[in-house]
């Protein structure tokens, strides 16, 4: 049952509001289920945080956004536009109004910051030196960045790679960010940072999020909605605050950090 503070999970927005809209899509791997029937509706402009257990989803989740994977059933729709039947060379345009912050950061070690940096601009066949130093550099600055270019990733802390993967999901002014674990590794202080990184890129560049955690203090700091996945389904969705004073036990578990009697059940056979 969800609790009445939360938005029921299946409540759907009005016509048009959605950017990007799951309906009753399903995945799995073999024998494991990991969507059973999901609707989802991800607002324009809005930050979304996506939340829930390890393995329940997460990743597979945004993967399914940018056609890296692809639903057994169901249909997940762009701008009102069907996208999960459509062929590689179809999905390459939309992808480019995606950008990907991946779980592990994902800096190709051999290459100077400016150059992963430049990486997407090249890939879509941009030649200009001149173009894609401005580019780096203006990217490098929105993260805080500026000067570093010259730099190896090897060289820098957690929370610069983060940053620098994020300038690079920017390379090509994304409509949607996609952020998996921005905060994972960091220090408050350095998390605090993405978190603000994120909040002004929504508000100065208008960036729709969505932002997958485990990090209790970034959603509720720049979620607008957050949904929680359990099971394969959305077990619920509201603000920050309609989630703080949500009274489902499992949704209050999770954001206490408290496990359950089930959890602890391989402790008492210690
Ligand atoms: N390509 C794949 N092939 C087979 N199984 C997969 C694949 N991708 C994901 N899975 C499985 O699907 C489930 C969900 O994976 P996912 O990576 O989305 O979890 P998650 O919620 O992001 O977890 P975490 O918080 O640990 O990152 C896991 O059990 C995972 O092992
Ligand atoms: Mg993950």
């Amino acid at each position: 049952m969800l609790d009445p503070v939360c938005i029921a999970a299946d409540e759907r927005m009005p016509e048009g509001a959605a950017i990007i809209r799951f309906e009753k899509v399903s995945k799995r791997f073999g024998p494991l289920v990991v969507f059973d029937n999901l609707s989802l509706d991800i607002p324009a402009d809005e930050t979304l945080v996506v939340m829930g257990p390890s393995g329940v989803g997460k990743s597979v989740l945004l993967k399914l956004i940018v056609g890296l994977l692809r639903p057994d059933s169901g249909e997940i729709y762009f701008h009102g536009r069907r996208i999960d039947t459509l062929s590689e060379a179809a999905l390459e345009p939309i992808r480019k109004r995606f950008g990907f912050l991946f779980q592990m950061g994902a800096l190709f070690d051999s290459m100077t910051v400016g150059e992963n940096v430049a990486f997407p601009l090249r890939q879509q066949g941009i030649r200009s030196d001149d173009h894609i130093r401005d580019v780096v550099h203006e990217k490098l600055s929105i993260v805080g960045l500026e000067g570093i270019d010259q730099k190896m990733p090897g060289d820098l802390s957690g929370g610069q790679r983060k940053r620098v993967a994020l300038a690079r999901a920017l390379a090509m002014n994304p409509e949607v960010v996609l952020y998996d674990e921005p905060t994972t590794g960091l220090d408050p202080i350095r998390s605090d940072v993405i978190n603000e990184l994120i909040l002004k890129l929504k508000e100065e560049l208008k960036v729709t999020g969505i932002v997958v955690t485990h990090d209790m203090t970034s959603a509720f700091k720049v979620a607008d909605h957050i949904v929680m996945l359990l099971e394969g389904k959305i077990i619920a969705r509201g603000t920050s605050n309609e989630i703080r004073s949500c009274k489902d036990e499992r949704v209050c578990r999770f954001i206490h950090g408290r496990a359950s009697e089930e959890d602890l059940k391989a402790l008492h056979r210690m």
